[in-house]
């Protein structure tokens, strides 16, 4: 049982495949207007290390929802691991809220957190991963393809942290996923080496745009240069211009292929217009699901049951 949400490698495909089925159901019911309290009274602090739009509109929503609500910290007043520890950070957290969301550069920062905290952490995003990203991704794919089995995913750019989730997400549900990237962008070896021994589906890594588009279902990218890497835009610029989503690039991939990406997009840069405002993107579903996706792992994470334990603190034998 997970007891908090930091790698997807840490799910099983199963556990995966019912965070997207409860997505889809609180999906369902705010549509058709129904609203529940399951998180009634509970608070979840938000950290962020890095700036935010849809990780932080969608988890104070999604807390508001869900009956709770969300309080977001300022890094420059709580200084994590310089003005205090952040074991201490955790520790204190822990006594008045019931969560916390951390969007941090340093992986290790939500790991510790999540070691030392005992109520649930979730990472919104580290130097590493951002795993509640490619919950919703999958959840829009889900929504677009039907079922994972046979498609590929082919990302095609900088093997960062989104697309590190990805290799984690195709370790542990069957789909094809190629990365397609500059030498030397490939990102950790040892995600890529975990997700070639654990995926049931295909899993490469290409330099050459063509083979590694061809028969994609779903063709991903991201900024060139991810938070924390701006003095390298320059030289990352040149190094993956040929690697642009743009609509020739498009026409290597299925004719009904997906155009996907997590936001914010650098138009011009790693993805054209034509191609991001064109009928096959669905850069905005994927937006979207990060608000029912996201509020899927709060009620899993957070939810109380009779002897008011979360799943934690029932895990960990109490409070
Ligand atoms: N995709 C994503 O995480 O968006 P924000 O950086 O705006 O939260
Ligand atoms: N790879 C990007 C994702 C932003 C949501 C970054 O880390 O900046």
């Amino acid at each position: 049982m997970f007891t908090d949400f930091i790698s997807l490698a840490e799910l099983t495909g199963a556990q995966i495949i019912e965070l997207l089925d409860l997505a889809d159901a609180l999906k369902a019911e705010l549509k058709a207007g129904k609203r529940g309290q399951p998180l009634a009274g509970q608070t979840l602090a938000m950290i962020f290390e890095k700036p935010s739009l849809r990780t932080r509109v969608t988890f104070e929503t999604g807390m508001g929802q869900l009956g709770g609500h969300a309080i977001m910290l300022e890094t420059g007043h709580i200084r994590l691991g310089e003005r205090e520890s952040v074991p201490d950070v955790a520790r204190n957290l822990e006594r008045w809220v019931d969560g916390i969301m951390a969007r941090t550069f340093s992986h290790d920062t939500v790991v510790q957190l999540a070691e030392y905290a005992r109520i649930p952490v979730i990472n919104a995003l580290t130097d590493k991963l951002h795993p509640c990203q490619i919950l919703a991704d999958a959840q829009a794919l889900r929504e677009h393809k039907g079922d994972f089995e046979n498609l590929k995913v082919a990302f095609v750019g900088d093997g960062n942290n989104v697309s590190a989730s990805w290799f984690h997400f195709a370790a542990r549900i069957p789909l094809n996923y190629t990365l397609v990237c500059p030498p030397g962008y490939e990102g950790a070896q040892d995600v890529i080496a975990f997700a070639q021994r654990e995926g049931a589906g295909e899993i490469a890594v290409s330099h050459d745009i063509e083979a590694g588009l061809a028969d994609a279902d779903a063709v991903y990218t991201d900024v060139w240069a991810s938070m924390g890497q701006e003095e390298e835009s320059e030289a990352r610029a040149k190094v993956f211009a040929p690697y642009q989503v743009n609509a020739r690039t498009m026409a290597l991939a299925k004719s009904d292929a997906v155009f996907m990406h997590c936001l914010p997009a650098h138009r011009g840069e790693e993805v054209t217009d034509e191609v991001i405002d064109s009928p096959r993107s669905i850069v905005f579903d994927q937006a979207e699901n990060r608000l029912h996706a996201q509020k899927a792992v709060m009620l899993t994470l957070m939810q109380r049951d009779a002897d008011g334990l979360n799943r934690k603190q029932r895990q960990r034998g109490g409070i």
